[in-house]
């Protein structure tokens, strides 16, 4: 397979419009919180458009993620770039690991939410963690190659090539 030179529109979008997505579920998650809370507690709880939201976002992320991967698989992605072969490494782990996250996140409080799974909801918190902490070291490394390296790798997720 050749190494196709940057990404397309699709993966493109798919990227910037899950990185929202996140945003929001990280944003509005005390609503989710509540609504998980009262039905430990065995209580109604009136229809909250933010638990919709919650789970219909969770939802998204977890299907653009697949379609992403499978783009990927048919296409191939550009070359990881980066200083030494230490920097590449972990820029494909980050990479790894948000894919996977991305996978995990949505799974995990959907076995919560409709199986009633309480285990299933203490692994999506602390998957929550992971998740914010490799988004901080994925925008971290982005800025990195911006302002300090300056080979306008942002640009790779802001115009589709090849
Ligand atoms: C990428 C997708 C998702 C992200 C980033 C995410 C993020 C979060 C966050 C940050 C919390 C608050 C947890 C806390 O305060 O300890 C939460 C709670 C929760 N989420 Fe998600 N979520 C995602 C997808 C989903 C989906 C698809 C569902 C269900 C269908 C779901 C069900 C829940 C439930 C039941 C809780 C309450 C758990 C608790 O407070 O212990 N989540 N989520
Ligand atoms: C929740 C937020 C985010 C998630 C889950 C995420 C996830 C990912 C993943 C999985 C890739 C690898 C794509 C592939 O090769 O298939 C990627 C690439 C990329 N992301 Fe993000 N991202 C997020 C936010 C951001 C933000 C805020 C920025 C900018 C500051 C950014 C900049 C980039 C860039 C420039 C690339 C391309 C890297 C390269 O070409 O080697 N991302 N992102």
């Amino acid at each position: 397979m050749t190494t196709p030179a940057g990404y397309t529109r699709t993966q493109i979008a798919l990227h910037w419009i899950a990185a929202l997505l996140i945003l929001q579920q990280y944003l509005f998650k005390d609503a989710m919180s509540a609504a998980w809370e009262a039905f430990g507690d065995g209580l109604e709880t009136a229809f909250d458009p933010l638990v919709l939201a919650h789970v219909a976002g969770g939802g998204l992320v977890l299907l653009f993620a697949l379609w992403r991967l499978a783009i990927r698989r048919q296409r191939g992605a550009p070359a990881i770039v980066g200083e030494s072969a230490v920097q590449r490494m972990l820029a494909t782990l980050t990479h790894l690991g948000l894919y996977a996250l991305m996978i995990l996140m949505p799974v995990s409080g959907s076995v919560a939410w409709f199986g009633g799974v309480e285990a299933a909801a203490q692994g999506h918190s602390l998957l929550k963690i992971a998740l914010l902490a490799l988004v901080a070291l994925h925008v971290a490394g982005a800025l990195w190659h911006q302002f300090v390296l300056k080979d306008g790798l942002i640009a790779r997720m802001r115009r589709a090539e090849g």
